[in-house]
């Protein structure tokens, strides 16, 4: 039989969701080994898509922990950053001066808002939302009447959007495409995403940037000015890969690894938002920014380590999101070349969209439709797709159509 891969001690670089699940999955298949895990952030493991929802209502920092139970025995170094590694030596430096020694190594270290300079200097706060510490500053400054601007219609931006008008806060989103969602959603999901907050009251900007500032408002490259007493951006993330980079392992916004999680670097694994793999639906390299994904990867990698035989991970990706009572739940590549819309595309309806690119079904888009995410998900990779007319029609049980023979 094949031998299990892992090298004891296993180090990990980065302490939140995948090192988590991953660490855990270690411990429930038997590794008994040393494990160490290098956080930079000084709290504990925490989870992050409360961060611009319940967390902003509730102020609750202690709800949203991750559970460590699974994780027994876990050395948990907090507060400093792992600042380079020696893959030869197979040693790890930390920014505190300290050196750890490496069986096996793995990065979990996430990714990073990316900025916009033209606001450096501005008067008012202008925070991104990925930690904690940027969740407290915004949930601060958040209160009915303040003047919010978020810079950027995605995920992270949108949710922000919600939870301030739900706040009483004045909203503005400025988003430089001329749609809401581009990275995530189909234009059918994003028409009925961006009619939802302009019912809602945000004052919604599509095909604009900011430009700088003058004073207390913001200025647009229409020339507009925004008045802000509070600006949010969220306009994308990069991978926290320069320490992988910096040892030559292959990266390119995203440490590549294959479906064992390996990198170029024998012995060194990545897990989680810092990777760039193999999206098993679009085929492409791709880094998959969402929770399912640190999760199943950190456990698929940790099986797969210990036991060879072990299926490699090959989840279909899928996100979800929530704005206002929009519960948005998207699985595999999110815009096709066709679409089969199933149920009312509009502002507060439950419907369906099923994406077809070539004639294969790559994608499934639910809103208000939980019951339906996970058997549409079944028809991810189908060609032909059965049933085209009668899965436009709400009325047909999904169920006992999928069961049917196709035609
Ligand atoms: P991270 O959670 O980013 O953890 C990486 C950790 O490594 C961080 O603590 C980082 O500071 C640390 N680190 C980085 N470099 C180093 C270093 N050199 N040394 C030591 N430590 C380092 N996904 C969904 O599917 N649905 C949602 O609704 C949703 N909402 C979200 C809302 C917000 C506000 C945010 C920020 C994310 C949301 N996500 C959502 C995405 C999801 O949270 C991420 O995909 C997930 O957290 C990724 O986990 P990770 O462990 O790979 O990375
Ligand atoms: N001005 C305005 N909008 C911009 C600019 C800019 N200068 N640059 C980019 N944008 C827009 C993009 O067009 C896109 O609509 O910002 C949006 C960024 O959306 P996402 O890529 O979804 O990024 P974000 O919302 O910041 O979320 C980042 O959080 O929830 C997680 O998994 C999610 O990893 C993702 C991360």
């Amino acid at each position: 039989m094949t031998e299990p891969a892992i090298q004891d001690p296993v180090v990990v670089l980065g302490a939140g969701l995948a090192a988590v699940s991953f660490t855990g999955g270690l411990r429930a298949g038997g590794f008994a080994g040393d494990i160490q895990v290098v956080g930079d952030e000084a709290e504990l493991p925490y989870d992050r898509p409360p961060l611009s929802k319940e967390y902003q209502r509730e102020g609750a920092a202690d709800k949203i922990r991750l559970d460590l139970s699974r994780a027994r025995d876990v050395e948990w170094l907090r507060g400093t950053p792992a600042s380079k590694i020696d893959t030869r030596r197979r040693q790890v430096q930390l920014a505190d001066g300290r050196c750890l020694g490496w069986g096996t190594l793995v990065f979990a270290t996430g990714a990073t808002p990316r900025r916009l300079p033209a606001l450096q200097q501005a008067p008012m706060p202008v925070i991104t939302l990925r930690t904690l510490d940027d969740a407290r500053r915004i949930r601060t400054a958040l209160a009915p009447g303040v003047r919010l601007v978020v810079i950027g219609g995605g995920v992270i931006g949108l949710e922000l959007a919600a939870t301030a008008r739900g706040l009483g806060a004045t909203v503005t989103v400025i988003e430089a495409l001329g749609r809401l969602m581009s990275r995530c959603a189909s234009t059918t999901l994003a028409a009925v995403v961006a009619r939802s907050h302009v019912e809602q009251g945000v004052d919604l900007r599509l095909g604009r940037q900011v430009t700088g500032f003058a004073g207390s408002a913001l200025t647009l490259d229409d020339g507009a000015r925004v008045g802000a007493d509070l600006v949010v951006v969220g306009i994308g993330v990069i991978a926290n890969d320069e320490v992988a980079r910096d040892a030559d392992i292959a990266c390119d916004d995203g440490i590549f690894v294959d479906r064992l999680g390996r990198t170029t670097c024998p012995g060194v694994y990545a897990i989680g938002d810092v990777t760039r793999q193999r999206n098993p639906v679009s085929g492409r390299f791709e880094r998959i920014e969402t929770w399912s994904n640190a999760q199943n990867q950190g456990l698929a990698v940790a099986r797969t380590l210990l036991d060879p035989t072990a299926a490699p991970y090959a989840d279909t990706p899928w996100y979800w999101s929530d704005q206002y009572d929009l519960r948005i739940q998207v699985a595999g590549v999110s815009q096709g070349d066709d679409e089969i819309v199933r149920g009312d595309a509009a502002p507060g309806a439950k419907f369906s969209l099923i994406q077809l690119h070539r004639g294969r079904t790559v994608g499934v888009t639910c809103m208000n439709n939980v019951r339906e995410f996970s058997t549409l998900k079944r028809l991810l990779g189908d060609a032909p797709l059965p049933h085209r007319a009668a899965l436009a029609d709400p009325a047909t049980d999904l169920r006992k159509l999928l069961a049917a023979p196709k035609g």
